[in-house]
């Protein structure tokens, strides 16, 4: 049996009358990554703040390495890694001094300090600048040196809100070296929230979480299994029509994305040359597809993962950031 280090039994969390947590049941095992994915809204922050001891649920429990949020709250905390949607370094610090900070607060005795802080500089290749300010930090920089904090005192569990957000992808995929790295290193678990499909795909379970509720749970093949069979895309000037077509001649329910349709059928390649036949809709392309995460989160929850208002969100984001920074 793999040993539960992060447990929740109807977690409820009510703001006045938003309902954002509405009765979530979560069992994470020791040493893996877990993906908590949803859209915006869906209550995935709220959660992970209540698993942090930052917010008190309304009703229900959680169980973080076997202490309860609401009853031992500091037990929790000297337990537990934080890195936040938000950025919380000291601007006014050098990389090692933030670490050293953070080194100090969680109790790390003095003689261990040095060297477990090289380690995590070293880890996020941050050696040579650990004695800049962080002020003159590149996003993907301070990025790194919150994971850095985020672990220098050796956390059983790693909380990561959207880690990632807003950052090119080669710093992501960085970014998820070290978490690998970190994982295959020290046994720890790591619990992220995520919008990107990449991501999810790295992670060893999901669960996709709409309105406050799992809507479903499982390692990323199982959840592609799910949607069973191909995914085939027509892509057409007028979708209607198509969608209409496509429901009376194969009985069928087209996903209508822009000029898109999306169809699940059980097999693609015998599938599309009957398509092609019996729409009379002019077809600009169609594409054969084993289901992606994508599908799946299109599927159960009607929208994309990352749809056009994240992006902006993210770009609201970093211009806040880069406007807070210049002051
Ligand atoms: N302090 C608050 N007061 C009132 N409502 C809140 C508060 N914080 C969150 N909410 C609401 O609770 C719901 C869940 O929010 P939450 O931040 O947990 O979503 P999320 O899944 O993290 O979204 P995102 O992807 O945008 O980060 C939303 O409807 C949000 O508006
Ligand atoms: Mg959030």
């Amino acid at each position: 049996m793999d040993e539960t280090v992060v447990e929740t039994r109807g977690l409820i969390k009510t703001y006045g009358r938003v309902e954002a947590v509405r009765g979530i049941d979560l069992a994470v095992h020791r040493g893996e990554v877990f993906g908590f994915l949803g859209p915006n809204g869906a209550g995935k922050s709220t959660t992970i703040s209540i698993l942090c001891t930052l917010l008190s649920p309304t009703a229900g429990q959680a169980l973080v390495a076997g202490y309860d949020v609401t009853r031992q709250p500091g037990a929790v905390r000297a337990r537990i890694g934080l890195v936040f949607q938000d950025p919380s370094l000291d601007d006014q610090l050098t990389a090692r001094e933030n670490l050293e900070f953070h080194a100090f607060l969680y109790n790390v005795p003095r003689a261990e300090r040095r060297r477990r802080i090289d380690g995590v500089l070293e880890m996020v290749e941050l050696t040579e600048r650990a004695g800049s300010l962080v002020r003159t930090f590149s996003g993907g920089m301070k990025r790194r040196l919150e994971i850095a904090r985020g672990i220098v005192h050796y956390p059983e569990v790693l909380f990561l809100d959207e880690p990632t957000i807003g950052l090119d992808p080669q710093t992501r995929n960085r970014i998820w070296e070290y978490l690998h790295a970190l994982r295959r290193r020290e046994e720890i678990t790591i619990f992220m929230t995520t919008h990107y499909m990449d991501e999810a795909e790295q992670c060893d379970r999901i669960a996709i979480i709409d309105h406050g509720q799992i809507i479903a749970q499982g390692t990323p093949e199982e959840l592609k299994a799910g949607v069973g069979g191909d995914v085939v895309t027509v892509t057409t000037r007028n979708p209607a029509l198509a969608a209409d077509e496509i429901r009376r001649a194969f009985e069928l329910e087209p996903a209508v994305d822009g000029s898109n349709l999306r169809l699940e059928v059980a097999d693609g390649a015998s599938f599309v040359p009957r398509l092609v036949r019996d729409l009379t809709v002019p077809v600009s392309a169609v594409t054969l597809s084993r289901p992606t995460l994508d599908h799946v989160f299109l599927k159960l929850t009607g929208k994309a993962i990352r749809d056009e208002e994240v992006d902006q969100k993210d770009a609201m984001r970093m211009m806040h950031q880069r406007w807070a920074r210049r002051r």
